[in-house]
């Protein structure tokens, strides 16, 4: 018997960075899905490998630590190892395992690569071990493993991840579902400049502390951002969401996190007729997107492109992490 799970990419329309220091976010799950395969193994090692990351690594789950694979391939998948142990260790038991992770999700790009990853990695080994999580579960789990990785993580990748949909989010809220009524295309321009989240969160942090007085009031607008698209949103004014994602790309430029690729792509978008672009994810590199009337999209893509980046256009996507086996 193999046990699967797959679950959605993610894309922040608004509020990355800020939502670290709990202003709210916007996010919306997208139809790019990171599938992993598990199978039970007699003994405590956790085989893992990923065609996609180039990479296979063995892990013991009585020691905790790698026992075969080069260093780059034990780097690239220690965080669906660690997906492992926090679900053994929140249901109280465990048992070693074959784990093939399938990625549509291009990682490091601001897309919730990782976080997919561990979502779908969760689901399948806890459905190996007889039990099927519920979604907010998942996300708990995902957040414990992603804060050993990741520094400290907002928690909104393991959240859009695992629940699907569009939604605002708040650390110290949670989340709420967002009815929309904008009728808009989404255009995703990936820079393929791979840049690390810790690194990025940690130079706003390190920016904030030099500069509290100037960076908490960028912060907080942000959060105020977020909560006019919102409104926006609701209320199907396409026009207020794209110059509020422009304001937001500003923002994030004025915290350092945005790149010259970025900025160049998000310019080519803008002049192809997007209502409005910036940054997605944590920035310094990885991808932008563009806000686009329906029946527009192609022609944004196509700026992109020419501009050098990788366009993709984005579908929304309902359904979060989904689990089930096969003989
Ligand atoms: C990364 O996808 C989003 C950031 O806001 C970090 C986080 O929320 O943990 C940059």
């Amino acid at each position: 018997m193999r046990y699967f799970a797959s679950s959605p990419a993610k894309c922040i329309m608004f509020g990355e960075h800020a939502v670290v220091y709990d202003e709210p976010a916007i996010v919306m799950a997208v139809g790019l899905r990171a599938k992993v395969g598990v199978s039970p193994r007699d003994d405590s090692l956790v085989k893992i490998s990923s065609r996609d990351l180039g990479a296979s690594a063995m892990f013991d789950l009585s020691s905790g630590k790698a026992v075969s694979g080069d260093q780059a391939s034990v780097e690239k998948l220690f965080p669906a190892y660690r997906a492992v142990e926090e679900t053994a260790k929140a249901l109280g038991k465990s048992r070693g395992a074959e784990v093939v992770i399938e990625s549509e999700i291009p990682p490091a790009a601001g897309l919730g690569s990782s976080a997919a990853v561990a979502v779908s990695t969760i689901a399948a080994y806890a459905r190996m071990l007889g039990e099927e999580l519920p979604p907010e579960r998942v996300s708990n789990i995902a957040y414990e493993a992603e804060k050993v990785v990741h520094g400290t993580p907002s928690g909104v990748d393991n959240t859009i991840s695992s629940i699907g949909g569009f939604i605002a989010f708040r650390r110290s809220e949670g989340w709420l579902r967002i009815e929309s009524k904008a009728d808009f295309e989404l255009v995703v321009g990936d820079t393929k400049i791979e840049r690390s989240t810790k690194e990025l969160v940690a130079k706003v942090r390190s920016l904030r502390e030099s500069f509290p007085d100037v960076i908490n009031p960028i912060i907080h607008a942000i959060g105020h951002i977020s909560i006019e698209a919102a409104k926006a949103l609701r209320e199907g004014d396409i026009e207020s969401v794209g110059r509020l994602m422009d304001v937001n790309h500003g923002a994030l430029w004025a915290l350092g996190v945005s790149h010259e690729a970025l900025d160049r792509l998000v310019y080519a978008a803008k002049k192809a007729g997007a209502l409005g672009a910036k940054l997605t994810g944590a920035g310094g590199g990885g991808c932008m997107i563009a806000l686009c009337r329906p029946g527009t999209a192609e022609a944004v893509a196509r700026a992109i492109r020419e501009a050098g980046g990788w366009p993709m256009v984005a579908k929304p996507s309902p359904q979060g992490v989904v689990s089930w086996e096969e003989v």
